[in-house]
């Protein structure tokens, strides 16, 4: 199931979450293009997760996953992951990408559950608040 959702809840989810530091205007841009993919989790009409997801022909990359605070490791992540994959399967796309942190544990934990393996690393990709700059790693699974 794909469902809109707009970029202000999910700018809005973010200033609480602190996931990702997009601006409203990007989830707007993202939202609008062609192949994007947003799954939004409620809980008593409350957002407190999301995934976003951009697909390209027969290949999808994952833009965000993000679970509110109060929320994580209660499967949530992997609920979305699982919907996501299913979705992309029924649609044909052979190849979920996406990009992640070194330093994020939880996010790679998470995706090596789903399948995912190591594809390759981008040294000091990501720009840090500590001024030192972080690598991301490359990760994708075959669907
Ligand atoms: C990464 C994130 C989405 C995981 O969501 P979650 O709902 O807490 O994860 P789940 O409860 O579904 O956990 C599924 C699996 O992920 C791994 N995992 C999740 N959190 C973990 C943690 N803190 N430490 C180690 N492994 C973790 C485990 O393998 C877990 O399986 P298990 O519970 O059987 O051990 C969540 O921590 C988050 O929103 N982080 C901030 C945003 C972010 O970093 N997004 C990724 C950007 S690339």
């Amino acid at each position: 199931m794909i469902v809109t959702l707009t970029a202000q809840a999910l700018f809005e989810f973010e200033q609480v979450a602190q996931a990702c530091h997009w601006t409203e205007q990007q989830f707007k841009d993202t939202l609008i293009a062609d192949g994007c993919v947003v799954l939004p989790y409620y809980s008593n009409n409350q957002l407190i997760a999301y995934l976003l997801a951009q697909c390209v022909c027969d290949e999808c990359e994952l833009l965000q996953i993000s679970v509110h605070p109060d929320f994580k490791r209660q499967g949530i992540g992997y609920d979305l992951m699982s919907k996501l994959m299913t979705l992309l399967k029924a649609q044909s796309v052979h190849r979920l990408l996406l990009e992640v942190r070194d330093r994020n544990a939880a996010a790679i934990a998470l995706y090596q559950k789903m399948g995912f393996v190591i594809d390759g690393v981008r040294k000091n990709y990501y720009p840090s608040v500590t001024g030192n700059r972080e690598n991301a790693i490359l990760m994708s699974v075959r669907l």
